[in-house]
């Protein structure tokens, strides 16, 4: 082959390449080129692990875990679940743990971006669901203005899974009709959750992120009028096989000693809806059930 069969071709496909850009600037592509397009900047899937135990995972998640090219985890999402993982499937560990060194927001963003644009199916996968405390609008803004798609799949999220784990109802007819999710974390300390207008509703309190402000959340809540005698869990490592649940009252929660020994992560439930706990048999969720 001579320099000029390499010269005309490099032409005419710079050419085409330049039509192509025209024509997608003026919306004239046929609509299977532009989709066929679309598809080669890839896609992102934010999918919620569930919290804890690693059977929580959905069965649409599982199966576009197996689809994925690259899976991007944080610290919350059980690590079993990279077991279930084909072996050429690429694992990236953006760990975000309250307090701890953690991979900036905006690098994540930019990674989710960066490889989609490669034309990679990529996996969010996040602890819980990831539309609850799961900074998911920031992720999700990012891969719009990119205009890269993306879908969300819900999971089970900590209240849920804590709730059900040991055996208490987040809502329960005459007496919580309601159920709050309350982050314990603020961004900005002096930024406060309205203490007045939780310490007077009925509803059940359900506090994320809250393990080190445990003292601190009961008064407020008392120190707002809410009656000492309202019932307290505070579950660690909640549907796996470490969980414990230290019960209280808020009145009387920092002279109880399990929870000072808990490692997280704890979720907090406030409510008249912990005295109506009722002795979960969790051995009957183990693979093989006595
Ligand atoms: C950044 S938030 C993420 C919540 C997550 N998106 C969800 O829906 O569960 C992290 C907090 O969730 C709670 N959490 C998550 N997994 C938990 C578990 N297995 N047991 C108890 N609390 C948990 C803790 O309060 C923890 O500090």
């Amino acid at each position: 082959m001579n320099s000029g069969f390499f010269t005309q071709s490099w032409l005419r496909l710079n050419g085409f390449v330049t039509q192509v850009q025209h024509k997608l600037v003026k919306g004239e592509l046929p609509a299977k080129t532009k989709t066929q397009l679309k598809r080669r900047r890839g896609c992102v899937y934010l999918i919620g692990a569930g919290a804890g135990d690693v059977e929580l995972l959905t069965v649409k998640a599982y199966r576009l875990l197996q689809q994925a090219d690259i899976v991007l985890y944080d610290w919350l999402a059980n690590k079993e679940i990279l077991k279930i993982l084909p072996a050429e499937t690429e694992t990236v560990f953006v760990g975000k743990r309250a307090g701890h060194h953690s991979m900036p927001q905006e690098k994540i963003c930019q990674l989710l971006t960066a490889h989609a644009l490669k034309g990679k199916r990529v996996v969010r996968l996040k602890g819980g669901d990831p539309s609850i405390f799961g900074r998911l609008n920031e992720e999700t803004r990012t891969l719009s203005e990119h205009d890269i798609p993306f879908a969300i799949i819900p999971g089970i999220t900590a209240a849920s899974g804590c709730a059900a784990y040991s055996g208490i109802p987040l809502t329960e007819r005459g007496c919580s009709q309601s159920v709050r999710f309350v982050t314990a974390h603020f961004k900005n300390p002096a930024e406060q959750p309205n203490w007045q207008n939780l310490a007077s509703s009925k509803d059940t309190l359900v506090f994320y992120m809250g393990l080190n402000r445990i003292e601190d959340i009961a008064g407020h809540l008392t120190g707002h009028g809410m009656d000492r005698e309202v019932p307290m869990a505070i579950i660690d490592q909640g549907t796996t096989a470490e969980q414990q649940v230290c019960y209280g009252k808020l009145g009387n929660i920092a002279q109880q000693n399990l929870w000072q020994s808990f490692t997280g992560p704890a979720l907090i439930i406030v409510g008249e809806v912990v005295n109506k706990r009722q002795k979960v048999s969790l051995p009957l969720l183990a693979k093989q059930p006595p």
